[in-house]
């Protein structure tokens, strides 16, 4: 599965997988984060990622895996945010069960979906698990990462960034009010964090991008940035 026309069709031919599809379409909100598209671009990402000798037998686990990983929303400030995952894990064997998955498969999908949130920290039990956590980790990195970005930071009202002070040399770092703070915050500390070696090589690739694009809003702005941070 290389693309996202085999990855419709892989869905479409597998009355399962399509029945798991209109579960969350039904389900998901407005955000464009964390859309279907979002969860079709971790679907592929999560099905590349599988190690090459796991690829034909965990690529349906994989997709159902990767559409269901955010059924349930906590909304960002929340204190149950954390829950998310958990809670996404638990819906998530329910949808599988009414139509048709067997318990070994819901189990595998169940402990994928539990463990691959970021601000959750947990570590995944099995390939099929580092391979979505990679593929959703990736979503905040790269041209996506910077489309996330931006529709984030304006959903919360924030400035694009501190006019005063873009890069946050002389002050505190707030990603709630300057957007341009999350790169610094978090997405440019996201490279080392992924577990497999194709997620590492994009992950690089998409960590370049943000610092590019960096570049280029500093030239833009004209405020030279200071490059790289420990
Ligand atoms: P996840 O959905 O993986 O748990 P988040 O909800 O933290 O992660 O992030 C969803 C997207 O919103 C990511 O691309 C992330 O970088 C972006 N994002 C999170 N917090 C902020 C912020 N304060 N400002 C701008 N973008 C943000
Ligand atoms: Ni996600």
């Amino acid at each position: 599965m290389d693309d996202l026309v085999s990855l419709e069709r892989a869905i479409a031919k597998d009355p399962a997988l399509r029945a798991v599809l209109e579960t969350v379409r039904s389900k998901l909100g407005d955000d464009p984060g964390h859309d279907v598209a979002h969860c079709m671009r971790v679907a592929l990402w999560t099905v590349r990622l599988l190690p090459d000798d796991e690829r034909v037998a965990s690529t349906r686990n994989a997709i159902a895996a990767a559409l269901l990983h955010d059924v349930v929303n906590v909304p960002k400030d929340s204190a149950e945010r954390s829950q998310a995952s958990e809670r996404s894990a638990h819906e998530a064997r329910a949808i599988l069960g009414a139509v048709g998955f067997d318990e070994r498969d819901v189990a595998a999908i169940e402990s994928a979906i539990r463990t691959h949130s970021w601000s959750r920290g947990l570590a995944p039990e099995s390939t099929l698990g580092a391979a979505l956590q990679d593929a959703d980790r990736l979503e905040a990195l790269g041209a996506i990462g910077v489309l996330r970005t931006a529709s984030c930071g304006a959903k919360m009202g924030a400035s694009y960034f501190a006019q005063e002070d873009p890069w946050g040399e002389r002050r505190a770092l707030d990603d709630r009010r300057y957007t341009v703070d999350h790169f610094f915050t978090k997405l440019l500390r996201l490279e080392g964090t992924l577990r497999t070696a194709g997620g590492r090589a994009e992950a690089r690739r998409r960590h370049a991008f943000l610092v590019a694009f960096l570049d280029q809003l500093a030239s833009e702005i004209g405020v030279p940035s200071p490059g790289p941070r420990p």
